[in-house]
């Protein structure tokens, strides 16, 4: 659907003065649709077509009331003969009132407002009902048509909407916050239930209706400014440590000087609460992770202290390498702590993980270069930390069964060693392809004992129903090691998750 600058610029002629007047128009607008008990709908001149085609600009429902139109017509236009009314009064730049057949048992009530910018009529907004003679109405309903007509007098003045907006901070009013009616002395006229809610809630017990509107607690410069300033005033009272009201000050004004007001009550203390919660559940979550990743480098810190007392070298290996593997899992939580999301970039994870192994390898003797290519997209979190150990044990036995063989020559210890990820529409793949000695003579991957591809068969084929192999590099030495990961364990708990068809 078109938006109203779209529409403004494709439709009319209207310069960028007058389209902003016409948005403000509708950033309020629900308020005074609200009032009204009606569909406000807003006209433009089409200039694109013959002379007095109309176009629709902006159409919005009350919340007070039923609509009469439930299509969306944004953007048709429309002949004259069509809507005669709003077409007259274009041509005759005054506010027209009447009746339109809608129906063989039923009439619309049009009152067609010329909208005013400066000395021109740049749109006419309609407010449109179905028509009845049923005089029966509430002191509220009567009052919210009056301060609704108010306004209209203001549209046509060119009083209104404010030409200084206060850009809207918060959602804009509408009556259902809670109303109050206020003359320019400042006396309370009218206040609807919700604003009697909202002002009991802020510690005032009496009667709102003949009180002043400086001693209710919702900050008594909130209308001086806004009658001097001839606009809206947003401001926020607070009542002991929890209460949180919003009021927007709506002036209502007759050729610059102030008529009265209209205050719009939000209670917005259970938002208030929320927002606080989530600010702690995040500070809550942060601390969480902030303790795990400490608890890691303890543990490492351990077994670290324990390996140097450990006599066989055999020994001391064994509970390295486990220090090795608490440091891939602290890497990837760590990013993850770090990432807004849950989810981080995979290969981001990978790369780590290569300085993670490159660090421990670093030797002169031994150079390799390492490179990452392609790309994995975000992975749930879980299966990150899963991959994560699963890569470092194929990169750790690449570095120590590829190159570190102590009867080559330095030439061919150095090597490349290449991790290729590659998401595809069936699940992610990872190579970890080396170029070093290979695999040993009758290699079976089914028979391996040791715990590096024991932990990693574990981790693909047991908790991702994935797969892995271990060949060799065609007509050359080295080793690949291939992990695949179906498509369906690649989604998180909260992804639209569907199980591929079998
Ligand atoms: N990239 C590779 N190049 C050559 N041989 C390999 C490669 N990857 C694995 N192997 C062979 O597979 C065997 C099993 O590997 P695995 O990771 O399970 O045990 P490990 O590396 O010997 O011990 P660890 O438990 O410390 O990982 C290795 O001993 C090695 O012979
Ligand atoms: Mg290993």
């Amino acid at each position: 659907m078109a938006t109203l600058t779209e529409l403004c610029h494709s439709h009319t002629k209207l310069d960028s003065d007058q389209v902003s007047h016409l948005q403000n128009l509708t950033a309020i607008w629900g308020l005074l649709a609200d009032l009204s008990f009606a569909d406000l709908l807003l006209y433009g001149m089409d200039s694109s077509h013959s002379e007095n085609t109309l176009v629709l600009l902006g159409h919005i429902r009350p919340t007070t009331g039923t609509t009469i139109y439930r299509a969306d017509m944004i953007g048709q236009t429309f002949e004259s003969r069509q809507r005669p009314l709003i077409t007259d009064c274009f041509n005759e730049e005054k506010d027209i009132d009447g009746l339109i057949q809608a129906g063989p048992d039923r009439e619309n009530s049009v009152r067609a407002i010329p909208v005013r910018l400066g000395d021109q009529v740049i749109a006419v907004l309609a407010r449109e009902r179905v028509h009845s003679t049923d005089k029966a109405s509430s002191v509220l309903e009567r009052t919210y048509r009056r301060v609704f007509h108010r306004f209209v007098e203001m549209i046509e003045r060119g009083e209104f909407p404010y030409r200084e907006e206060e850009r809207l901070r918060h959602r804009t009013p509408r009556v259902g916050d809670g109303l109050l009616l206020v003359d320019d002395q400042g006396l309370i006229e009218f206040a609807s239930p919700n604003a009697v809610s909202a002002l009991h809630r802020l510690g005032m017990h009496r009667a709102a209706v003949g009180s002043r509107l400086e001693e209710t607690n919702l900050g008594s410069a909130m209308l001086r400014q806004a009658f001097a300033r001839r606009t809206a005033v947003i401001e926020e009272a607070t009542h002991g440590t929890e209460v949180v009201v919003v009021s927007h000050c709506l002036p209502m004004l007759d050729k610059r000087s102030a008529t009265g007001a209209i205050v719009l009550l939000r209670d917005v203390t259970d938002l208030r609460r929320r927002d606080r919660e989530l600010v702690s559940k995040d500070t809550t979550i942060r601390e969480v992770h902030h303790r795990v990743k400490n608890n890691l480098q303890t543990i490492s810190s351990l077994l670290r202290l324990q390996s140097r007392r450990l006599k066989t070298e055999e020994a001391r290996a064994a509970v390295e390498e486990s220090v090795r593997r608490i440091s891939a899992i602290s890497v990837v939580h760590e990013t993850l702590a770090q990432s807004a999301e849950d989810d981080a970039e995979f290969t981001e994870i990978v790369r780590l993980l290569v300085r993670l192994v490159e660090e421990t390898v670093s030797l002169p003797e031994r150079p390799l270069r390492f490179s990452v290519e392609g790309e994995g997209g975000t992975l749930p979190s879980q299966v990150t930390t899963t991959l994560a150990v699963v890569v470092t044990e194929l990169l750790q036995n690449a570095v120590d069964h590829g190159y570190a063989q102590p009867n080559l020559s330095s030439k061919e210890t150095s090597g490349n060693v290449i991790i290729q990820i590659d998401r595809r529409p069936e699940g992610l793949n990872i190579q970890v392809i080396d170029d070093g000695i290979g695999l040993p003579e009758g290699f079976e991957i089914e028979k391996a004992q040791g715990l590096g591809l024991t932990i990693v068969r574990t981790f693909i084929e047991g908790e991702l129903g994935g797969s892995l192999t271990l060949k060799p590099v065609n007509k050359a030495s080295g080793a690949i090691a291939e992990v695949q990961v179906p498509a369906s364990r690649l989604l998180g708990p909260w992804d639209d998750a569907q199980e591929p068809e079998v």
